[in-house]
C-alpha cells in the first residue's frame, strides 16, 4: 500500500493541476473535496462557508450533514473562531462536538483565508476510526486549501 506521505505529494499535485485557471470557489471545492475523499478514503470530506455571520454546508462528499453551523459551535465552529487546523483524535472528548454521523470517530477541520486575512471556509474531514489524522495531514491539508 502506498504511504501516507506518498498520497498526499501526489494528491497536492493532482489538485494543483485541477484547479490551475479555474476561479469559481464552488467548483473549486467541488472537485478538490472528490480528490481528497477519493484518494485518501476518508469517511466524509467537506467544506463549511462562511456565509452571513455562520457556517454554510458547501461542497462534500460523503453521508448527509448539518447545514448551518455557529462562529465557535463544534469543531468547525471552533476552527474558524482559533483561526487555526483543529485535530480531534476522539470527538467523544471534544466538547461541544456537533455529531451529524454516529459514525465519526475522530476529524480535522482547516480553515481557509482570504487575502486580507479573514476566514472564509473550513475543510472539514470525518473518519470512522479514532486518531486518524496527525501532522501529515495537518500538513498537507493546510498547503492544499492554501492553494484554493
Ligand atoms: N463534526 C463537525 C460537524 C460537521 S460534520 O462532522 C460533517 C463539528 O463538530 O464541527
Amino acid at each position: 500500500m502506498m504511504e501516507k506521505t506518498e498520497k498526499y505529494r501526489l494528491l497536492t499535485e493532482q489538485i494543483r493541476s485541477l484547479i490551475e485557471g479555474e476561479t469559481d470557489t464552488v467548483a473549486i471545492m467541488a472537485n478538490v473535496c472528490a480528490a481528497i475523499h477519493e484518494t485518501m478514503g476518508f469517511f466524509w470530506t467537506g467544506f463549511y462557508r462562511v456565509v452571513g455571520g455562520e457556517l454554510v454546508l458547501g461542497p462534500f462528499q460523503g453521508p448527509v450533514a448539518c447545514m448551518h453551523i455557529g462562529f465557535g459551535r463544534g469543531v468547525c465552529g471552533t476552527a474558524w473562531k482559533q483561526r487555526q487546523t483543529i485535530v480531534v483524535p476522539d470527538v467523544e472528548e471534544f466538547p461541544g462536538h456537533i455529531a451529524c454521523s454516529s459514525l465519526s470517530r475522530s476529524e480535522i477541520v482547516v480553515p481557509l483565508f482570504s487575502k486580507d486575512g479573514e476566514v472564509t471556509a473550513v475543510l472539514d474531514i470525518d473518519s470512522k476510526e479514532l486518531a486518524t489524522f496527525d501532522d501529515t495531514d495537518c500538513q498537507y491539508l493546510e498547503t492544499i486549501c492554501s492553494m484554493i
